[in-house]
């Protein structure tokens, strides 16, 4: 049964179903600090909901590993040396080991518990295990590392901790168009990881969220950066696509230097990644990613709780094959662009965290820019309901 508090939280939430962007606030305060909340959110969206977690760009060969930790789940992303893409969970077998760690990376022919050595193939399968003879229930043959659920869109990479969640394509449908319009599968499928970012900001996994779900802060946070050549005045309407995902764009503005250089360096034409002119298109799918498409780029941006108060922040930016070089241009004009610019997103999350226990803090009105918010706790208010949240996506 849900506590008073718990209920009364619910029942807020179910009111954003009713707002329009004309009416729209953020949440009231405690949804993104109450405990409670929390849980509910493990439960009814984290523990069954696919989470974008890395791209197939970022495992191009047999034996790529990612190593992550989902809601405390320990996993390893792999491509075994059949080619196929496991999410193997990576507690080891023996007594619980860890064998991939949040943040490991590289390439192994197998995978080998630090602690004792077992060892396994890229697919799972238990292949060596040290002085295990004169135990009579050990049978090596029967014993592999779980699997997660695991489906690819579009080359981005999703896991699903529930076994039983439906299918993850038919869910992405109202993007596809949008992502047969930038040619992402065709043209960009030999691109390459040019760029990661990968840390944890102290604050509410809402409240890092909603910073990707809007443009309205680039002349805020950005104004040194993207601000320069992905304007907040030039943001135009969100479209909506169905009741998860929305989109907008946001046009170069080319009397700017940083916006002409990253398009000359990028080799884009008018017409290339299905754009007319150059522009930072951004879309959403719930629970946390935005994936980005430019002229010199495309990317993802997601995140994943650790716990209320803190959230992994993870991204990953692709470019054409060779633009290693323009990234190298790039960092030798303007750094490391990707971390310059998500930690100017990052700074902003403590001091917000902290504030949402103010005595005085409630909800803020919502500006026309940030609808996607308000169609976004839509879709965390349907997730939450207690009637309806089974069998929703
Ligand atoms: S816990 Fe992994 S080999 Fe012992
Ligand atoms: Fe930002």
């Amino acid at each position: 049964m849900p506590t008073d508090e718990l209920s009364e939280s619910l029942t807020a939430l179910a009111a954003y179903l009713d707002l329009t962007p004309e009416t729209a606030t953020t949440l009231p305060p405690r949804l993104y600090i109450s405990d409670e909340v929390y849980d509910r959110e493990i439960e009814t969206i984290w523990s069954k909901t696919w989470v974008c977690v890395a791209h197939e760009a970022e495992l191009p060969n047999p034996g790529d590993f990612v190593g992550l930790e989902l809601i405390g789940e320990p996993i390893a992303i792999m491509r075994g040396h059949d080619h196929q893409i496991r999410a193997l969970s990576s507690v080891c077998r023996h007594r619980f080991m860890p064998i991939v760690e949040q943040g490991d990376r590289g390439n192994a022919q197998q995978l080998r518990c630090p602690y004792h050595r077992w060892t396994y193939a890229t697919d799972g399968r238990l292949e060596a295990a040290a002085y295990m003879d004169r135990n009579s229930c050990f049978e090596m043959n029967e014993i592999r590392l779980p699997t997660f659920q695991v489906e690819t869109w579009n080359g981005f990479i999703f896991v699903n901790l529930d076994d039983d969640a439906p299918p993850l394509a038919p869910q992405m449908s109202g993007l596809d168009a949008h992502f047969r319009r930038n040619r992402l599968v065709e043209d960009c499928a030999d691109w390459v990881l040019i760029d990661r970012y990968d840390k944890i900001w102290d604050c509410n996994w809402k409240a890092s969220t909603e910073n990707s779900l809007e443009s309205y802060h680039h002349m805020g946070v950005h104004r040194s950066s993207v601000e320069l050549y992905a304007p907040t005045r030039s943001v135009r309407d969100t479209i909506e696509y169905g009741e998860r995902h929305s989109y907008y764009e946001v046009p170069y503005d080319m009397r700017n230097d940083l916006s002409r250089f990253m398009v000359e360096q990028s080799g884009w034409a008018p017409g290339d990644m299905g754009m007319d002119e150059p522009t930072l298109e951004i879309s959403f799918t719930p629970p946390t990613t935005a994936f980005t498409v430019s002229p010199e780029s495309f990317g993802y941006y997601t995140m994943w709780p650790i716990s209320k108060d803190k959230t992994r922040v993870y991204c990953g930016v692709f470019g054409r094959p060779g633009a290693e070089g323009e990234q190298r241009a790039m960092t030798a004009e303007y750094g490391s662009f990707l971390e310059q610019v998500m930690d100017e997103d990052g700074s902003a999350m403590p001091g917000i965290h902290r504030s949402l226990s103010s005595r005085k803090a409630e909800a803020g009105k919502l500006s026309w820019l940030e609808e996607p918010i308000l169609r976004w706790y839509q879709w965390i208010a349907r997730q939450m309901d207690d009637e309806s949240s089974a069998g929703r996506s």
